[in-house]
């Protein structure tokens, strides 16, 4: 109930300028977000980096409305790529297509994607697309395709565990050996195309690992890169110790060396976790959202745990 109130927020405009607007909001939102502007993701990566973690940053932004903020969004990328080539950071990028005008034309966007891989391929760069709603699933695999078509092989994908088809998606990438990052999925769905309860898309996550874990035993499966910035076929991006423990063992039992996989976590959640793989050896990248589009990435992590609603509350009251 109370995540479905907070998904549909995340797409009102109204509730966004209303919100977005108070410093209160912003004070919350910072839990999840690394800064307002580039400068202080990089210095949040920085000291990731000195900590033994890898990161992925995400300029925020989705659903442009207009061309020019579709390309003001693909200017800030380029940039971003030169910037984390000259500071020598362990930091790949992610993006979204709806950022890069999905919604606004279909030609200009797939354009955009290209310019955006050439320069990453330029800056010996690595560029994940990060998944949205299922509206646009067949469109983003579509794109993934197209850019490989095309030679581009510094691309992955993220699959939802969610998703009844994800496992077939899942398969044929492995088959393909693209990088997949596997996540529950964080949008509201229909019972006509995700499993309505927690209990399925748990297994369906442990399921889809499984299946990625057994294709990084390939000889030919993509490894970890020297400067941090190629990731492994399967990346687990979980918080839930439980589907941690699953890959590990997992892992284990296949003996794949720790290169062959990467756990994923988002910035200012579960940091003790974070620390604790890198201690036992596992590679873990941090995905590092920032910019002032962070509204309906704030009620996206708002959703996933009602617990912090009452942080909410909580500071609400707080003198
Ligand atoms: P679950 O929601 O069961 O949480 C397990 C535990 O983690 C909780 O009990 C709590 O302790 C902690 N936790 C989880 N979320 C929290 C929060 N918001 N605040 C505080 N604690 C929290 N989704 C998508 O649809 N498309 C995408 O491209 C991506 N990309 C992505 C990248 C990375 C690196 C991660 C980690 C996640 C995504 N997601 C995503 C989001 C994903 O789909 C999912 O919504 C969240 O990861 C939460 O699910 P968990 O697997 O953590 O489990």
């Amino acid at each position: 109930m109370l995540r479905s109130i907070f998904i549909s927020l995340s797409k009102i405009s109204w509730a966004q300028r209303a919100i977005s607007k108070g410093k209160f909001a912003w004070k919350l939102a910072s839990r999840f977000i690394a800064g307002e502007n580039k400068d202080s993701a990089l210095r949040v990566v920085a000291e990731l980096n000195s900590q033994g973690l890898l990161a992925t940053l995400d300029y925020l932004g989705e659903h442009a409305q207009t061309i020019d903020a579709a390309k003001g969004a693909v200017n800030k990328v380029l940039v971003l790529l030169d910037d984390i080539q000259s500071a020598g950071l362990k930091a790949n990028v992610s993006i979204k297509l709806t950022q890069l005008g999905l919604i606004l034309d279909e030609e200009f966007c797939f354009n955009h994607l290209l310019t955006i891989l050439a320069k990453a391929q330029e800056n010996d760069n690595f560029i994940r697309i990060d998944m949205e709603d299922s509206s646009l699933t067949e469109k983003t695999l579509e794109f993934l395709h197209q850019v490989m078509v095309r030679g581009y092989s510094n691309v992955g994908i993220v699959i939802q565990s969610y998703l009844y088809r994800s496992e077939k998606d899942t398969r044929a990438l492995a088959a393909s050996r693209v990088p997949v990052r596997v996540v529950k999925g964080a949008y509201r769905e229909s019972e006509q195309v995700a499993y309505p309860d927690k209990g399925d898309v748990d297994r369906n996550f442990d399921l889809l690992t499984s299946i990625l874990l057994e294709a990084a035993l390939q000889e030919d499966t993509p490894l970890h890169s020297h400067n941090g910035r190629f990731p492994p076929l399967p990346a687990i991006a979980t918080h839930e110790v439980k589907r941690i423990l699953f890959a590990r063992e997992k892992a284990k039992q296949l003996n794949l060396t720790p290169d062959r996989y990467e756990f994923q976590m988002l910035f200012g959640i579960r940091r003790n976790l974070q620390h604790e793989l890198v201690k036992a050896g596992y590679f873990v990248r941090v995905y590092v959202p920032y910019g002032t589009h962070w509204y309906p990435y704030f009620m996206r992590r708002l959703a996933e745990r009602p617990a912090n609603v009452w942080f909410i509350i909580d500071n609400l009251f707080r003198p």
